[in-house]
């Protein structure tokens, strides 16, 4: 059997693999790795079933039921072309391989009720296809970075938006870089950056990062907060993410950051970056489309509500409360907004600066979708605590 005709059977026999989870589980990238490790795949092999597994999650309902021939031909012509890919698409892909579906049978059935904004043809196709790699530098010496991007061969474009915010090729190794090893930047989505853009601006004071992470933005935070002396206590239930952006935050040398894992007192802003479906994510994270449920939904939006609120006592009178997600879903945004206003009337909107735009956003609540900035989707809501 040839090389091509073994990579075939091999991709078809993943699918076999993946098919029992692929609307149930949520971590279904590990059985992708589970499997690739098994076969003992070469890096190049491994990139190209990752990029057919990929794309198989991309427009699942239009293989689902297709004969091995039509899901190999579908598959193919959808998958990106890169160094790994060609030979495979150039052997299998084919026009008759496209199904008589719209677009939208490729995002499930329940987000219309959740956001009929994103079924706007520029912004569902903006979903539906993949993400950019985005970096945040974090050095007003653009040009030291711009020089070793060049030297190297890194193609990067500046955004116009969001000052500091550069665009990479997707496959670009970005971490072998001296610029990165110096803590110049960090890999950040253009919209995460956004959201802190749209605050009262120049943040101060101490402020209390509840869902902190791996800290993308807490260090972000961070450095907005070192002109004024204002400080960063960074928490998460997760440890090991709380490790994580203890590496960072050593790279960046930023000294106002303190993780700790049982803040006290309070604190001029708190950033409750919450837990979410992630249907925000699904450019990247394309398989959630498919184990995501109304059900999901509900919970995620009961967990953020208690988490706002444990939170927002942390807030001093006068300071601010930021709630922000990456989820598509009015359940866990203006739901979640609407519900914790009810029971906190103390807490006023705070009016927001839209990052695009510039436009006030009075009601203190921010939507962006994927095509406004070429980004993941995000949700940010700020208040007052009166
Ligand atoms: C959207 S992620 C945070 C991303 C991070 N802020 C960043 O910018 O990279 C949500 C985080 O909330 C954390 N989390 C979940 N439940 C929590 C809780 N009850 N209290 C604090 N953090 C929690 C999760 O471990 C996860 O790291």
């Amino acid at each position: 059997m040839s090389r091509i005709e073994n990579q075939r059977r091999l991709f078809l026999e993943l699918l076999e693999e993946l098919r029992p989870h692929w609307r149930k589980d949520p971590g279904l990238p590990k059985h992708l790795t589970a499997w690739l490790a098994d076969h003992r795949a070469g890096s190049r092999d491994r990139r190209l079933y990752r990029e057919l597994a990929y794309t198989t999650w991309r427009i699942l309902p239009w293989i689902e039921d297709a004969t091995p021939e039509t899901v190999v031909g579908r598959v193919a012509r959808h998958a990106q072309r890169t160094d790994d890919t060609s030979a495979f698409i150039d052997q299998f892909a084919s026009d008759s391989a496209e199904p008589p579906h719209s677009p939208n049978s490729l995002l499930p059935d329940w987000l219309e009720s959740q956001n009929r904004d994103i079924f706007e043809p520029v912004q569902r196709d903006a979903l539906l296809s993949r993400a950019p790699l985005w970096i945040r530098l974090q050095t007003t010496n653009h040009d030291a970075v711009a020089a070793e991007f060049t030297e190297h061969g890194i193609p990067f474009e500046p955004s116009k938006s969001v000052d500091g915010a550069w665009k990479i090729p997707a496959q670009t190794k970005i971490t072998q870089t001296q610029a990165y090893q110096n803590g110049l930047y960090e890999v950040q989505d253009i919209g995460s950056q956004a959201l802190l853009l749209s605050l009262p601006s120049p943040l101060a004071g101490n402020w209390l990062d509840a869902c902190a992470g791996a800290g993308g933005k807490t260090l972000q935070l961070a450095g907005k907060l070192l002109p004024t002396g204002g400080t960063v206590t960074a928490y998460d239930v997760r440890r090991s993410a709380l490790r994580e952006l203890g590496n960072r935050q050593k790279r960046a040398k930023l000294s106002n950051i303190t993780i700790d894992p049982s803040p006290t007192g309070h604190f001029d802003g708190v950033l409750v970056d919450a837990p979410c479906t992630g249907s925000g994510t699904w450019r990247r994270s394309p398989h959630l489309k498919w184990t995501t449920t109304t059900d999901g939904i509900s919970r995620a939006h009961e967990r953020q509500l208690l988490i706002l609120a444990k939170f927002a006592h942390r807030v001093k009178i006068g300071g601010l409360l930021v709630y922000a997600t990456c989820s598509l879903c009015r359940e866990e945004n203006e739901k979640v907004v609407e519900s914790f206003r009810q029971s906190h009337p103390a807490f006023r909107p705070e009016p927001l600066r839209h990052p695009v735009s510039n436009d006030t956003l009075a009601d203190g609540q921010l939507t962006l979708l994927p095509a406004d900035l070429d980004s993941d989707a995000y949700f940010l809501a700020a208040f007052r605590r009166t």
